[in-house]
Order: structure tokens, then sequence, then C-alpha cells
């Protein structure tokens, strides 16, 4: 094999894992903030899959400012990936979505109707964590008017909803369903921890995701798996990860 495994693989946590899916990682090399090279893309999806994962969606960044990706860029990055994942035959399915920033950017690729999704309509967003973004409101409705179905990236982190959930519950009337990271619910920020516990004690969680950047993300993710929080969280059985 080219490239060496870091772990061994370990089928007890791959029986118990409840989700075949993860719908948000930065593993494509070297187009955002996520894995620079192939050989941390290949040993990033190897976790994945010895996780008993055995389908993920690769969401680079698409900040115009700062990681200006399109659909070329990151498809052919994909293909790439996919090839050597082909030769180290690792057997789980990989496609590509993308994390689109909330900016005026992101309102004009709307119009065009040229997103990149996952499950043909899901269009996974975030937005700045300080300040609400003035045309939130307008990429929703303009996100499903196209016939998109909005992913709220880890809702937790925004400062602007103020750790109040009726300002979540807001949101969802509006159509947007919430994807928290698995990691959040570890963060030194005892804020974005708590809501996070918040958002799944009140139903409001519609996938559980790794935001996986590199190999410590996927270690907390591990830890999630194994928690009492997480069985909780599937008893209250709103969590569309494996749909
Ligand atoms: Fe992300």
């Amino acid at each position: 094999m080219f490239f060496k495994s870091l772990f061994k693989p370990n089928p007890y946590e791959a029986k118990l894992n409840p989700f075949k899916v993860d719908i948000h990682s930065h593993i494509l090399p070297g187009i955002d903030d996520g894995a620079q090279t192939l050989k941390q893309s290949i040993e990033l999806i190897r976790q994945f899959h010895l996780l008993g994962y055995t389908k993920l969606i690769a969401t680079p960044h698409i900040i115009s400012d700062f990681y200006p990706n399109n659909r070329e860029i990151i498809l052919e990055k994909l293909y790439t990936v996919k090839q050597v994942l082909k030769q180290e035959e690792i057997n789980i399915s990989l496609e590509a979505g993308a994390e689109y920033y909330v900016d005026m950017h992101f309102l004009n690729l709307i119009e065009d109707k040229n997103l990149l999704t996952f499950r043909k309509h899901y269009v996974l967003f975030e937005t700045s964590c300080i300040t609400k973004p003035l045309i939130l409101e307008e990429i929703i409705s303009n996100l499903l008017k196209k016939g998109y179905i909005p992913v709220m990236a880890h809702p937790e982190r925004y400062n602007y909803l103020n750790n109040n959930i009726e300002n979540y519950k807001r949101l969802k009337a509006l159509g947007v369903l919430f994807q928290v990271n698995a990691k959040s619910l570890y963060s030194k920020s005892k804020s974005t921890s708590n809501i996070a516990h918040q958002l799944i004690k009140y139903g409001l969680v519609d996938f559980i995701g790794s935001d996986a950047h590199r190999i410590r993300d996927i270690k907390r993710l591990e830890h999630f798996l194994k928690s009492r929080t997480c069985k909780k969280m599937l008893k209250l059985n709103t969590i569309k990860n494996n749909l």
C-alpha cells in the first residue's frame, strides 16, 4: 500500500456506529483549511471507514474572499481522491457538496441554480459566527424557491443567535435544517457546547456532522458515537444522516 494507516482497523466501533453517512467534512486536499495533501485526505477517509462510515460528503468551503472554490475545482479534487481510494481499496462512497458562506457571491450562485448539493436538493451553508448576515432570510427564501433544502452548518456556533432556543425555532420554522457538529459537544466554549446539547434535547437536530478538518476531529466523533448523548439523540428520531 502506498499510504500507511496510522491506526489499525477496529471492527468494534464500526459495528456500533449507528451512522453510515457524514455530510460535512473538509477532506479534499489543498483547497481550504482542511486536508492539505492527498496523503492527509486518504488518512482522514480511512479513519471514517474504520469507524463504519460507508458514505462521506466532502464539503469544501466556498468563501469568495478566502476560498474561491467552484464546482470545477471541487469536482477535480474529488476525482483525484476517488482514484486513490480505488487504488488503496478503501471501500467508501465519496461525493462532493460544499459549505457555502452566506454572502453576495452565494446569493448569485443560488440565482444561477448551480449549487453543489448532497442528496440532490440539500445545500450546506454557514454564516459569520458573530454578526447576523442582513441577507440571511433572503438566502433561505431564495434557496427554498429554487427547490433547495437549506441545511445550516453548526448552528451552535453563531453568537448572534444568543443561545436562545426561540431564535433557533424561528429559523427552523422558515424551513432550515440544522447540522450540529459532534465536536461542538466537547468544545472549550461553554456556550457552544451548551447550545449544542440544548438543540439535541429539544429534538431540533437534523444531522450530526464531523466537520472533519484533521484526525483529532474524527477522534472526537468517535468519542461522541460511544456517548450517552448519542444514544439519547437517537431515541428522539430526528436524525437524517442515513436517509
Ligand atoms: Fe465546515
